[in-house]
């Protein structure tokens, strides 16, 4: 546990409601954390003299950002999948694909055949560029095992991230992600493996229980029976939802009290009026529309419903293989009709709403010590130069990384 004193920031991002929020910027401000936490924000003329001792780091009047928070990843997988995508830049969909046996199925194959070391080392490289790229908490989904077994491995490899990087990772099981080719002939005995002994080999080693409820994949009725399964086991949920059609996924979600719903590019402002009253969070994908060349949900209609929104890469072999957070913020600005203040906000503290933290995606005291330095005087700059390496230092519980 570190202490550090952030000084010379040209714009603080706190989201502090106190400071108007989204995203609460604070101008010439200075940072003390103390034991890994945030223990003073202010002005930097004001910096008081007991954090004077401290270790020092000048932002050299950069932005300074709470961590990203990505709560949508699929990080641990085998293989890739750049032949799927040249099928698809050639015509193909991803549902054709999918339904010939590939696709995901493809990445379920080399995943079962693949150690646990091997995806450690896969995993881990991946993790150290998103944090490379401001990303300090992620969460991480099983679902490319399809077994108990591999499902099982895949999440014990998202603990050992958790354990040895100096990365927040959360760990969502994801056995019904979809079927898998040896249950095509008897979809029912997958799900009762799901609600059964898979769930209790894997609800111990998870934090969330996650269903792709889809045309593609599962069914309202499966998805209801699997999540509710799911939570008696003290797992809380969260849902691949209306993703490629709408099946009344967000609606489910509002219905169990999910943590977040996402996706949701066929979501209506009906199901998004539901998820507003039940709390659950919007995760928006843009890099999947983004690669996968298809229309982007209306991120204003959305966010203007009132519901929580967050942004996340959706890391994985298929619909993104994207591992930066301010690539994620620069599509949601220039095509999903965010404003930047409000992209922010939904790649920080929403978030950590959308995983249930309360104690980082901001920068008030109290909060963990996860910030991020721009090389840049504004955040808007995050998405007025996409692509650019916008990432100076990343500061994980008052640790300069
Ligand atoms: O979030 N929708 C389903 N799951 C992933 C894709 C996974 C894959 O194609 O490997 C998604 O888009
Ligand atoms: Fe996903």
């Amino acid at each position: 546990m570190s202490n550090l004193l952030i000084f010379n920031i040209g714009q603080l991002v706190t989201n502090d409601p106190a400071l108007g929020g989204v995203p609460g910027a604070v101008a010439n401000a200075g940072v003390a954390i103390v034991d890994g936490l945030v223990e003073w924000v202010g002005a930097d003329d004001d910096v008081p003299d007991r954090y004077r001792d401290l270790p020092q780091l000048d932002a050299g009047e950069a932005a300074v950002l709470p961590g990203f928070v990505d709560p949508h990843t699929h990080l641990v997988f085998a293989g890739d999948r750049s032949e799927d995508f040249d099928r698809r830049l050639r015509g193909e969909s991803y549902e054709q694909i999918l339904g010939g046996g590939g696709g995901i199925l493809s990445t379920v194959a080399e995943t079962r055949a693949a150690s646990e070391h091997q995806l450690f080392d896969e995993a881990a490289a991946r993790v150290w560029r998103m944090m490379a790229n401001g990303t300090t908490t992620v969460e991480v989904k099983s679902g490319y095992g399809l077994d108990i077994e591999t499902e099982e491995r895949m999440l014990r490899v998202a603990n050992q991230l958790n354990e040895m990087l100096p990365m927040d990772v959360v760990p969502t099981f994801l056995g019904a992600h979809v079927l898998p080719l040896e249950s095509r002939t008897d979809r029912n005995a997958y799900v009762e493996l799901v609600c059964g002994s898979m769930l209790d080999a894997c609800a111990p080693l998870a934090r969330f229980c996650d269903v792709f409820c889809d045309d593609a994949a599962f069914s309202v009725d499966e998805a209801r029976r699997i999540l509710e399964a799911a939570k008696s086991r003290g797992l809380d949920i969260r849902i691949h939802a209306d993703q490629l059609g709408r099946v009344g996924a967000a609606a489910l979600a509002a219905d169990l009290s999910a943590v977040s719903a996402d996706h949701l590019d066929y979501a209506t402002t009906e199901d998004l009026a539901l998820m507003r009253s039940a709390g659950t969070v919007a995760v928006l994908l843009p890099a999947v529309s983004f690669s996968m060349r298809l229309p982007y949900s209306d991120g204003r209609v959305i966010w203007d419903s009132g519901v929580s929104v967050a942004l996340a890469t959706d890391c994985n072999p298929g619909t993104a293989n994207v591992e930066s957070m301010p690539f994620v913020i620069a599509l949601a600005v220039l095509n999903m009709g965010l404003t930047a203040d409000e992209a922010v906000w939904a790649a920080t503290l929403g978030g950590a709403r959308a995983l249930g933290f309360e104690d980082r995606g901001h920068l008030v005291p109290g909060a963990i010590g996860d910030l991020v330095v721009l090389d840049a005087p504004t955040h808007l700059h995050i998405a007025y130069r996409p692509a650019a390496d916008i990432v100076a230092a990343v500061v994980k519980r008052g640790e300069i990384l």
